[in-house]
């Protein structure tokens, strides 16, 4: 069968390798794909966002297959707009993604329904927002509601801080219409636990880590994600099981309930307090870069799952044992603002998997091309020897404008 993946940073890259290792596959296309995709898939030059292209090139090209990468397709209804010409496609309708676009949404469902979640309030008055952060404990844990890129999350030690935010997020309009929604502070250890959903069932993945600070130690400002790894040895098979059938799967029935049926998939962030395994955000879709070492773990055919998704049919999931730990490579200064343009090198030495995240190519060369650049996936018996191939194949990559963490995985060598 044809295929055609949307989007185009490193998560998407790993989905197209996945579909690569798929004989049902003919062949894959990806919509715009980047300069790594290039060379597992045909590169097309249509945005994520441009849902009517996107659907257009399906049907022109018999694509029997749609995979959504990225929140803005979904938010942008790419699957509505799919299913609205009879094209399968895996990835939730707008009325789904909800869980991922708006935070009060995904709020307001998991109070509903009894899902583990830090206490919230929602506000759209900066006077009022302010005040209420005024007379509770520090930090304050402030949400900008709806899709900022992993980057609308302020967690302020002090009114200060916490007043600049409201400020940024409900007078100066950064993010466009303001709605903030103010919760409890919540500690533990986060990670990810991705199922795949089909209406009210659930197939759970095997569970990843993210790093969302820029530099070694947890230090420095937010990102879209630094490095990732699985498994997670410091959540058991009894964690596992009570964040299934305490959060997945009943989010997934709320769903059904609530009349937009979840279907590609859910995401939960979950954090592992003194209280508790709970929800501190839903996602809509494959995480970036959990995707990166979760798919490289799949030993089923990642097509039948797709399909099964969407068409509502049974199937099983089989996992390899190898632990996998992925470090990112970004511009310097990113997550603030970069150069693009600067030649990688050495690629060609590489011994595991190198994801592109943003990549150009110039002829021959690889440049530079965002702020995440290239994903560097390592593999071992077990999460020191994923750590040392990832560690030694970033060696062997070459540019003068990157930068890296060191202590990808520290949460699971240090406990
Ligand atoms: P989110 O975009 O909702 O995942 O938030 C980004 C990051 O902020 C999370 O990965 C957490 O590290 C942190 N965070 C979010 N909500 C809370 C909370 N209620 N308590 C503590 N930390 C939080
Ligand atoms: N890694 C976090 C995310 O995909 O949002």
């Amino acid at each position: 069968m044809k295929v055609l993946v949307i989007g185009g940073g490193g998560r998407e890259h790993a989905i197209v390798d996945a579909l690569a290792r798929s004989p049902q596959v003919e062949k894959i296309y990806c919509a715009p794909g980047n300069a790594g995709i290039a060379r597992q898939a045909e590169c097309v030059p249509i945005r994520e966002t441009e849902v009517e292209r996107l659907r257009d090139f399906a049907a022109e090209q018999g694509i029997s297959l749609t995979v959504v990468g990225p929140e803005v397709a979904l938010a942008a209804g790419v699957a509505d707009c799919f299913k609205a010409a009879g094209l399968r496609i895996f990835g939730p309708t707008k009325a789904a993604a909800r869980i991922e676009s708006s935070k009060e949404f995904a709020k307001e469902l998991m109070a509903r329904y009894g899902i583990p979640t830090a206490g919230f309030r929602a506000f759209t008055e900066y006077a009022a927002a302010r005040d209420y952060v005024a007379g509770r404990p520090f930090p304050a844990v402030l949400k900008y509601d709806g899709l900022a890129a992993g980057k609308g999350v302020v967690i302020a030690q002090t009114m200060e801080e916490a007043d600049a935010a409201l400020k940024d997020m409900l007078l100066d309009d950064k993010f466009g219409e303001g709605k903030v929604v103010v919760e409890d502070y919540l500690e533990g250890p986060e990670f990810s636990f991705m199922c795949f959903v089909s209406g009210h069932r659930v197939w759970p993945m095997v569970l990843a880590q993210d790093h969302k600070r820029a530099y070694d130690g947890d230090k420095g400002p937010n990102t879209g994600g630094m490095g990732a790894y699985s498994p997670l040895p410091f959540i058991t098979a009894e964690d596992e099981r009570y964040a299934l059938e305490h959060i997945l799967q009943p989010v997934a029935d709320a769903m059904v309930a609530e009349g937009c049926p979840f279907e590609g998939v859910l995401y939960g962030g979950l954090m592992k307090t003194a209280q508790g395994i709970k929800v501190i955000e839903f996602n809509a879709r494959f995480g970036d870069p959990e995707t990166e070492v979760v798919l490289p773990r799949l030993k089923s055919d990642i097509v039948d799952i797709f399909c099964a998704v969407a068409e509502g049919r049974d199937t099983r999931l089989e996992w390899h044992d190898f632990a996998a730990l992925g470090i990112v490579l970004a511009s310097k200064g990113y997550p603030g603002s970069y150069e693009k343009g600067h030649e990688i090198t050495g690629l060609e030495n590489v011994a595991g998997t190198v994801y592109h995240m943003g990549t150009k190519a110039d002829g021959d060369r690889i440049l530079t091309a965002g702020g995440r650049v290239l994903f560097v996936v390592g593999r071992g018996r077990d999460l020191a020897e994923a750590r040392a191939a990832a560690l030694r194949d970033v060696e062997r990559i070459g540019c003068d404008n990157l930068f890296h963490r060191t202590d990808i995985g520290h949460w699971a060598f240090d406990k």
